[in-house]
């Protein structure tokens, strides 16, 4: 495969009528974090821009970058906020109240990284399986209890793992589905590998969030997809499933939890919520250009807005730290120019992120503890979906007289 392809055809509907939209520029990978020593090194920028099927409506970048050179190293644990292990848990508490789970239960979690969702329903007594073709991870899941195996998730290793372990009596996959090309490969994949009466349970970040709150940072080379429900009923359908439930989640500055099950005929109808859901992206006008030619705008506008107050606050000597060195991070401050000059460095809670440089900007990364040491004047929270943790976190500071800005939905000083 090349290192990139330029996606010609609709991912959902392979229509050709596709409309681009925001142009973020190039810029490497935001999770590709630096060692000291590659800093001298050339790094490679590849193209982010986003385009809109104008006959189904999926919401997908230009360009896709070979995922060998985005997952080859691939280090993104999720992080262990309160927020995304509570997520998890009311997750797993939900399923159970809908499909009962039992010692004989088979649940299998695509993209299941460390194993982190499956550690919940192994705790409700069910058979767990992880499938993730990060090596590594899969490695860390298996010495850890979660049996995992190391593979990219489609029709074929579906049929494999059907043979290997059963039929699954719920499948989960959550923050991946946008990560993967072929999307038809993972519904066929979970049309095989799914008992008759099974559950396929998933969860994503929501476009109609997105747009309406100006995440744009959300867009980046991983994300080849961006969700409505509209054009996602399109390809539930082409499998044979019905959405049972739609629900809207907090998570990730505003995501989708949609639970499938398998529709017994043609009349069966998907749940009122997502019916609801879709009204409601109709109503906001996600299915007209002029949506997204007025996010573009606002996106550009915050650009001017924050380096605007960053450049008078460096102007009067202010130190300035961020917050999170979150991939959106380096989303916003790639495109939006922020580097060393203006940020001295990032914190962030991730171990293994201290030490690392962040991709383009090259901003240095030290864990939260050196904000004592050095007393910022300002922190830029990048990782605004945790803001309020965070503010709760540094409530020591701000007593200091410590200020945070929040880049997202608008700039905001506190
Ligand atoms: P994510 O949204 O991609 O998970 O990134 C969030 C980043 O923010 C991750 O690198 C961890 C970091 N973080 C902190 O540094 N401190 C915190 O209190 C929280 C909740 C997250
Ligand atoms: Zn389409």
């Amino acid at each position: 495969m090349k290192d990139v392809t330029l996606k010609k055809k609709c991912r959902i509907c392979h229509s050709n009528n596709l409309y681009k939209f925001l142009d973020l520029s190039s810029m490497p990978i935001p999770n590709g974090f630096l060692k000291k020593e590659k800093l001298k090194d050339q790094e490679s920028y590849y193209d982010l821009a986003c385009q809109y099927c104008i006959d189904c409506g999926l919401v997908q970048l230009t360009n896709v970058v070979n995922p060998e050179i985005m997952f080859r190293d691939y280090l993104y644990i999720p992080s262990t906020a309160k927020m995304m292990m509570n997520n998890f848990s009311n997750l797993v508490y939900q399923a159970n109240r809908m499909h009962k789970l039992s010692t004989s239960s088979l649940v299998a979690d695509i993209g299941s990284n460390d194993g982190s969702l499956l550690r919940f329903f192994k705790s409700f007594g069910a058979k767990v399986l992880g499938i993730d073709p990060a090596e590594n991870l899969a490695k860390i899941a298996n010495e850890q209890g979660i049996p995992t195996e190391p593979l990219l998730f489609n029709t074929k290793t579906a049929l494999k793992m059907k043979q290997k372990y059963g039929q699954a009596d719920i499948v989960t996959a959550t923050n991946v589905i946008a990560h993967i090309d072929d999307l038809h490969g993972v519904w066929g994949g979970i049309s095989n590998f799914l008992a008759e009466d099974g559950l396929f349970i998933t969860e994503f970040p929501y476009l109609l969030d997105l747009i309406s709150k100006n995440q744009f940072d959300t867009i980046y080379h991983e994300h080849l997809s961006y969700f409505s429900l509209k054009p996602w009923k399109k390809i539930v359908e082409e499998y044979g499933f019905k959405i049972i439930n739609a629900e809207r989640r907090l998570i990730h500055g505003g995501s989708i939890r949609l639970t499938h099950k398998r529709r017994k005929n043609k009349k069966n109808k998907h749940a009122r919520n997502a019916e609801y859901l879709i009204l409601l992206e109709e109503k906001f006008g996600l299915y007209k250009p002029e949506a997204f030619e007025q996010f573009s705008k606002r996106v550009m506008g915050l650009k001017d807005q924050l380096l605007s107050l960053l450049t008078n606050l460096k102007s009067k000597n202010k130190k300035i730290v961020g917050y999170g060195a979150a991939a959106k991070g380096n989303v916003l401050t790639n495109f939006f120019g922020i580097n060393s000059k203006i940020l001295d460095f990032i914190v962030d809670s991730t171990p293994y992120k201290h030490g690392l440089f962040t991709p383009g900007t090259h901003i240095p990364i030290y864990p939260e503890s050196k904000i004592e040491e050095f007393s910022p004047d300002y922190l830029l929270i990048l990782a605004w979906n945790f803001a309020d943790e965070i503010m709760e976190k540094q409530k020591k500071y701000k007593k200091r007289g410590g200020h945070f800005i929040i880049p997202i939905p608008k700039v905001e000083v506190i």
